[in-house]
């Protein structure tokens, strides 16, 4: 799996594969998305932007080999202590459930494995119970913590519950034997 940090040139195809990923109007949409729960665009051109000038953050793109299509994406940011924050996991629609998001998840991790990072940390909407148990599956457990939904926060969308939360999940990461023992070493 072959994951590209995105420059500025990228907005575009991002921005329309996540909000088709997280919010699809097409009625069969994707196993996982949210629509019923909040409405509008889930990121817009300006707040990409922001992100990826961020110095702490990158956002890695998957493009198909045939005709470098985004297909799939994920972004990550370096918080403290080896902790890093992972966001905008998406997977095209039309391709989702055949193990694309396993694998970009999967090169994620080894993206900040490879960077010092020791865990990642991830938010999922308490409703979403089908997603929250897809990353059980990956490693990824609940950590006690439910953050307040960000209400005020327009750029998120419009919710459509009153009784939306997000939940913390971390993963450690295992350090691989190589590394492990080239610490023990030096
Ligand atoms: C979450 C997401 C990235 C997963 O990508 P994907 O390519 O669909 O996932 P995979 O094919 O690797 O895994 C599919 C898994 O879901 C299961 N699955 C498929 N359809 C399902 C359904 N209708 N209900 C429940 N589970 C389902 C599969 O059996 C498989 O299970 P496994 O974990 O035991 O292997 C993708 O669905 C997506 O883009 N969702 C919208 C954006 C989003 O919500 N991102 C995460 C935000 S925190």
């Amino acid at each position: 799996m072959l994951l590209v940090p995105a420059t500025t040139a990228d907005i575009g195809d991002i921005v329309e594969l996540v909000n088709k990923a997280y919010r699809d109007e097409n009625p069969k949409g994707g196993w996982t998305d949210e629509r019923e729960l909040l409405a509008g665009p889930r990121i817009g051109e300006e707040r990409l932007a922001d992100m990826i000038a961020h110095e702490n953050c990158v956002v890695l793109l998957c493009r198909r080999y045939e005709d470098a299509k985004l297909i799939g994406c994920v972004a990550v940011k370096e918080m403290e202590h080896g902790m890093w924050h992972l966001s905008l996991l998406a997977v095209d629609p039309a391709l989702q459930a055949a193990g694309l998001g396993r694998a970009i998840l999967t090169a994620a991790e080894k993206y900040v494995l490879e960077r010092e990072g020791r865990s990642i940390q991830i938010t999922v909407i308490g409703l979403r119970k089908s997603l929250l148990e897809w990353y059980v599956r990956r490693g990824y457990a609940q950590t006690g913590v439910i953050e307040v939904f960000p209400y005020d926060d327009e750029s998120v969308g419009t919710p459509l519950r009153q009784d939306l939360s997000l939940i913390v999940l971390r993963k450690s990461l295992d350090r691989p034997t190589s590394l492990r023992s080239r610490e023990t070493y030096f």
